[in-house]
């Protein structure tokens, strides 16, 4: 029969797990923005939203812009709730980036960040 002590023992054990798993996906998820969202984010949208230029008053260089408004570009999670993925896919009226589609490695890969939570470094406001 389990006796008072080692039902904390294990509770203590499920705890540091959970906390480890955690900040294995969220070091994960740093290295994948950095090697892969990151550099299409900056070559494809950075021209007309980013530092310079806000089309549509967003911004991909600031987290606050991308998540935050009416219309979050990005719901991290939510693939269908995210207007960024529906704009990349050119099934709308509106088509990011205008030029030219996004090759489908590229769509993919904005695809699964969001789909992993859209990891994104913390900014000081
Ligand atoms: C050449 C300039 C240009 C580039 C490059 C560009 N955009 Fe845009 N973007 C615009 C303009 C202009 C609008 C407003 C268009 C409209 O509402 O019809 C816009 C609007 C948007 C919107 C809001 C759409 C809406 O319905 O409100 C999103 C999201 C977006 N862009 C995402 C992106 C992403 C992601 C990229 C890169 C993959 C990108 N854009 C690259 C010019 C650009």
């Amino acid at each position: 029969m389990l006796d008072g002590r080692k039902i904390l023992v294990s509770l203590v054990f499920a705890a540091m797990a959970a906390v480890f798993a955690q900040s294995a996906t969220n070091a994960s998820g740093e290295a994948y923005f950095r090697a892969n969202v990151k550099p299409v984010l900056e070559n494809y949208c950075y021209n007309c939203h980013g530092p310079s230029k806000q089309k549509a008053g967003l911004r991909f260089d600031q987290g606050k812009s991308a998540f935050t408004g009416a219309t979050p570009a990005v719901t991290p999670g939510d693939v269908e709730k995210s207007l960024m993925l529906s704009v990349i896919s050119y099934e709308g009226r509106v088509k990011m980036p205008p030029k030219r589609r996004l090759d489908d490695e590229q769509i993919a890969t904005l695809r699964k960040w969001i789909e992993d939570g859209a990891w994104w470094p913390k900014e000081t406001p």
